[in-house]
């Protein structure tokens, strides 16, 4: 009787769909929920597991690594460092499993660099995908994708542009909200005001725009929004990918009644003769010690694939790195994106001198 065998098979194919949807589910580690599939298909070789290192929040991530894994067969084992990823590193020292390292702002990024973590890599296929000022020239570090901190303004006010610059200005006092300057990403933006600016002009600046402050400079970019809604300020500046977050919120609930109070505006610096908005990266680089160098190599070029790409864009709402790439709807609505041309390296080298004025001009007190 052929039917009953055939039935028979198929409740066992259903059962190791369940069991393998089960260990997909209970375990957030992918070489775990890889495991049982080797036993399903035992004639594809499984390549070697690469392992991550990553200080980004695992709901972010995960999709596009699944998606890695799926294509490409590899799996990787992800560890989750929330805080102290240079610390571990140097304990780690020649043992570290860490092959890829992978975590956000310019800053932390070239901290590992230069605390001997990283080591070059030379790929065709990141350099085609990822603008020169965007990685390392010597392959130290490369962006995945774009945070810009753009201009959230009260969706009626009429203002269609802004330079960085107007912050200070007059007609702005009391009506301008943002969060701590010694916060990375605003030191980020300081930093590059230093390095097309000067200090002294930089200086001169963030006294400005303390003094227009409507509130104290704290909280997160978020509140920039619910202030804005609540009638506290106008203006702010904040990430942008948080009013992909706020907009796509469900409906009725307070994110969405944030993000829905605002629109965004790209400044640039005006102190730049081709000026762009200020961006920070979510970027990666291959580990000093990586035991699976082409792995890491290869998830890397993964990363910036259309398809990977359009993964950053679509469901984390940043910036792809990769021109060309297909946007949400809501980051679409903000147009194209400009990038300031300075490169990174740049900015990161005038990081401390922006944290030391933002001490001096007393921005968080
Ligand atoms: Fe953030």
């Amino acid at each position: 009787m052929h039917i009953p065998v055939l039935s028979h098979r198929l409740r066992l194919a259903a059962g190791a769909a369940a069991a393998l949807l089960l260990a997909a589910c209970s375990s957030p580690a992918p070489e775990q929920a890889a495991a049982p599939a080797s036993k399903v298909e035992p004639a594809v070789p499984k390549a070697a597991a690469v392992t991550l290192y990553t200080t980004r929040e695992p709901g972010l991530i995960q999709p596009l690594l699944d998606a890695f894994s799926r294509e490409t067969g590899v799996a990787v084992d992800t560890v989750f460092v929330r805080d102290g990823l240079p610390e571990r590193l140097r304990a780690e020292g020649e043992r570290s499993p860490a092959d890829v390292l992978m975590t956000v702002d310019t800053g932390n990024l070239l901290d590992l660099v230069e605390n001997g973590h990283t080591q070059a890599i030379e790929s065709a296929a990141l350099d085609a995908a990822i603008p020169a000022g965007l990685r390392d020239a010597n392959g130290h570090w490369y962006a995945l994708s774009l945070r810009d901190r753009v201009l959230y303004a009260d969706k009626d006010l009429a203002l269609e542009s802004f330079a960085y610059e107007d912050l200070a200005k007059p007609e702005w006092k009391g009506r301008v909200c943002i969060r701590a300057g010694q916060h990375p990403y605003n030191t980020s933006l300081f930093a590059a005001m230093v390095a097309h600016a000067g200090e002294a002009a930089t200086e001169e600046w963030l006294r400005g725009v303390k003094a227009n402050l409507a509130r104290a400079a704290a909280g997160g970019d978020r509140e920039v929004a619910r202030d804005i809604l609540g009638g506290i300020c106008d203006i702010g500046i904040a990430n942008a990918y948080y009013v992909g977050r706020m907009k796509h919120s469900e409906e009725g609930s307070e994110q969405r009644a944030w993000g829905d109070a605002i629109k965004v505006i790209r400044p640039v610096f005006a102190s730049a003769a081709d000026g762009g908005t200020h961006v920070n990266i979510s970027g990666a680089a291959v580990a000093r010690h990586a035991k699976n160098r082409a792995g890491a190599v290869r998830l890397l070029e993964y990363l910036v694939s259309d398809a990977a790409q359009s993964l950053y864009a679509q469901a984390n709402y940043e910036y792809p790195v990769k021109p060309g790439v297909a946007l949400d709807p809501v980051v679409a609505s903000f147009g194209e994106l400009k990038i300031d041309p300075l490169p990174l390296a740049e900015v990161v080298r005038y990081r401390k001198r922006a944290s030391e004025l933002v001490d001096r001009v007393g921005f968080d007190q």
